[in-house]
């Protein structure tokens, strides 16, 4: 007989003869005769209750029916009189498919710190917090692609061992096949690529090659920084959403950017809403509020010298003084976001001299046609910008950012073979993860995360 998974039991329309649960031992508790066992398979937040009586064969071994282990149930489906639940299993057999002993299993009934689940990250998703945010992001995930099937973008798959760094900002990840010890500056011709390879900061250069033929792409994969900034919002490993669309500029790509938070927030609330309602009542008791403001209301657009006056204007002490030409700091993102407008902000428009070599140079040659979504308690989620296409200024940008233009030939190639305004932008999947379960770490969303010292598991 086929298992049944517990989603599906405790949403049963009618009772059932015969069912096959699975799963693992959240709670025994005996009582004179019966005892009652909560199993969990990972399918939803709640539990089935189980009641196995005298008429059990298990029923003399019970005691090894520990939090943990794993257990086969074959019974009835019946209506439960108990509170809390519509249905219940009466077990005509029980078999211990894998024991937990509750002497060392490391999930006591009790609520653990993050810390400390973040160390047995082997365990943590049969926690009822993690089992539910590895399910919303699943359902995250498939929200993103059902956005951009629905509106006619192809799904591109960019590589993830590169040659080039896009961001320009050093924190590529070497990749070698030859020995620690013989990698110097220069890359030896016997290794493997027989040039300097890297792990990808971003898939947008490739991208833009292929919005550039098939119109609207975006890719959804993982990329990797070796920042070495340990912050509760970066990972050395994390994913990013990229969507390019041709015959765009700047405002097309805030709209895009707009729309997808939007209804990837919406999408996933109506799909998930029982483990979104979790966070909501344990982790962050204003995200409901938070959520809808992302939902519901336009995005204040504001430009970066506005955000600047802003900022200047507020009165704020902040750590890092605002002056015009810095890059906005995380505590000023949420200024603007949380205090000054109370809801996502886009800002555009910034000074060239912050922002990478193929963002387009706006008119007044001062400021790039960049823009950067931010939101309440995270700050920056959403990093893009139009892209430059013309030639000359593109190779002019790249050799200030003193870019060995060889290397990016096919590159610049675009640029000379029909090139068209294009516009895209990165979306954080971690950190929209944060966003929408209001946990403010982001070693909590990810299910083994790599930062700096931290590789286990
Ligand atoms: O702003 P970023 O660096 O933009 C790019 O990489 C562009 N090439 C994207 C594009 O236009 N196609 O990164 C985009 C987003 C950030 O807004 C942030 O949400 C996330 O990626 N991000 C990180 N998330 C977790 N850990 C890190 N170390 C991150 N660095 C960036
Ligand atoms: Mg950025």
């Amino acid at each position: 007989m086929k298992r049944t998974r517990v989603v599906h039991a405790l949403h049963a329309e009618s009772p059932l003869d015969h069912i096959l649960i699975k799963g693992w031992v959240r709670t025994r508790r005996d009582a004179k005769g019966f005892s009652f066992i909560e199993v969990n398979d990972g399918s939803c937040l709640k539990n089935i209750q189980v009641i196995v009586d005298e008429s059990v064969p298990a029923f003399s071994s019970l005691a090894d029916v520990n939090t943990g282990a794993a257990v086969a149930v074959d019974g009835a489906l019946v209506a439960s009189p108990g509170k809390g639940q519509k249905w219940e299993v009466h077990a005509t057999e029980l078999t211990l498919l894998g024991t937990a002993d509750a002497n060392t299993y490391p999930l006591q009934k009790k609520r653990h710190s993050d810390e400390f689940l973040r160390t047995i990250a082997h365990l943590r998703p049969r926690t009822n917090k993690y089992g539910a945010l590895y399910r919303i992001r699943s359902e995250s995930a498939f929200a993103v692609h059902r956005f951009f099937r629905d509106r006619g973008f192809h799904y591109v798959h960019t590589p993830i061992i590169t040659g080039s760094d896009c961001e320009g900002a050093g924190e590529l990840f070497r990749v070698t096949t030859l020995p620690t010890d013989t990698s110097g500056s220069a890359v030896p011709e016997t290794d493997f690529f027989g040039k300097a390879a890297g792990l990808t900061v971003s898939g947008q250069l490739e991208a833009e090659l292929a919005a550039c033929a098939l119109g609207d792409v975006y890719t959804f994969g993982p990329t990797f920084r070796a920042e070495n900034s340990n912050t509760p919002r970066h990972a050395a490993e994390f994913w990013m959403i990229e969507p390019e669309m041709a015959f765009a500029d700047l405002e097309d790509d805030m709209d895009l950017a707009e729309a997808l938070v939007k209804n990837v927030t919406a999408d996933v609330m109506a799909t998930c809403h029982e483990d979104i309602d979790l966070f909501a009542r344990f982790v962050d008791k204003a995200l409901m509020k938070t959520l809808d403001a992302i939902v519901n209301q336009p995005y204040a657009r504001v430009p970066y010298t506005e955000a600047i006056d802003i900022l200047t204007r507020s009165g704020k002490n902040f750590e890092f003084p605002v002056k015009y030409g810095m890059d906005l700091q995380t505590e000023h993102e949420r200024y603007l976001c949380e205090k000054k407008l109370k809801k996502p902000v886009i800002v555009f428009d910034y000074p060239k001299e912050i922002k990478p070599f193929y963002m387009r140079v706006n008119d007044d040659d001062r400021t790039v046609a960049a823009m950067d979504l931010l939101v309440p308690r995270i700050g920056e989620l959403i990093g893009g910008s139009q892209r430059e296409e013309r030639y000359g200024v593109l190779k002019s940008r790249m050799l200030d950012s003193d870019m060995n233009t060889d290397d990016y030939w096919w590159y610049m190639d675009i640029r000379r073979f029909g090139t068209v305004p294009h516009a895209g932008f990165g979306l954080g999947f971690e950190r929209f993860l944060m966003m929408i379960t209001g946990i403010t770490n982001i070693r909590d969303v990810i299910p083994f995360p790599r930062t700096p010292k931290h590789l286990e598991f």
